[in-house]
């Protein structure tokens, strides 16, 4: 097992790619806090992951809350070790045109996206420091490496993302501390499902349309699955990958390849 009694916290564990990589991990042995807005849906997967034999145990958490993370942070410690591994995951998408995007929309966008990863990176690194050793990865997208038409706000928050991971991973090098980012192309999670009709508003086709017409325009001729998302997550915080630090890896069928 790649992750044998690593502590592992993912934020936003308890939906779609988060409650995958929860999974994934705790299948290689880590000991995986699941934490989520939603109590109850983190806890639905730590129970399925227990159920499994795995160990899992959830938290209630906001992601941009700085104290509410700090102290979720020192409570996960408390009960299952020094952490090891830390994936800010949690995230949220519109698709608004921009004109129409308010400064509200914009600031809710940024918070949880890019300030939630900012606050979880800091909570991850302060513990990692004394022991100069842990692994922390931040889910960007391929929105982070090429901008779109009515997603301003989601791609400016996941190109920060990429922009943080890079300057910490160079910041914590020396620090046994790496840092990196992935870039998943669509997954068909409920965060899709919250957007399909202004997607398909965008693209002026019928929502039941939008997936086969997403699945064409991907070379590979499918969407992402959150385990493909998963897997590359698991490596990355394994030491199979203790040479890769400020990279931001895309998974996205082809789609984009910078
Ligand atoms: N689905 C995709 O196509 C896709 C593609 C690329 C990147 N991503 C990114 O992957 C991540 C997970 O997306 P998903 O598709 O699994 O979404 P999802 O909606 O299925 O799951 C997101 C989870 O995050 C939680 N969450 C939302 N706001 C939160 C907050 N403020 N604090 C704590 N938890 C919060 C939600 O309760 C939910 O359980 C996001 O960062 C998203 O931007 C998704």
């Amino acid at each position: 097992m790649r992750l044998a009694n690593r502590v592992a916290v993912v934020t936003g564990g308890g939906s779609g790619i988060g409650a995958e990589i929860c999974r994934a991990f705790a299948r290689e042995g880590a000991l995986v806090a699941v934490t989520d807005l939603r109590r109850e849906a983190a806890e639905q997967i730590a129970a399925e992951i227990r159920d499994s034999e795995g160990q899992a145990f959830s938290w209630g958490l906001e992601v941009s809350d700085h104290t509410a993370v700090e102290d979720a942070a020192d409570e996960i410690e408390k009960r299952l070790g020094p952490l090891d591994i830390w994936v800010n995951n949690a995230g949220i998408s519109r698709v608004v045109p921009f004109l129409d995007c308010t400064g509200d929309l914009w600031d809710l966008i940024i918070r949880v996206n890019l300030k939630g990863t900012f606050v979880g990176c800091q909570a991850a690194i302060r513990r990692m420091l004394p022991r100069k050793r842990g692994v922390i990865v931040n889910m960007s997208s391929q929105s982070g490496k090429v901008g779109n038409s009515r997603y301003a706000a989601y791609c400016a928050s996941k190109f920060g993302v990429i922009g943080l991971t890079q300057s910490l991973a160079r910041e914590f090098a020396g620090q046994g501390i790496r840092v990196n980012a992935l870039c998943p192309g669509v997954v068909f999670t409920p965060l899709w499902g919250a957007q399909l009709e202004d997607y398909a508003r965008k693209r002026n086709i019928r929502p039941e349309d939008v997936r086969s017409y997403l699945e064409e325009k991907t070379p590979i001729g499918r969407l992402c699955t959150p385990e493909e998302v998963a897997y590359t997550a698991v490596f990355l915080a394994s030491d199979d990958a203790t040479y890769i630090t400020g990279q931001a890896i895309n998974i996205t069928g082809g789609s984009v390849m910078h």
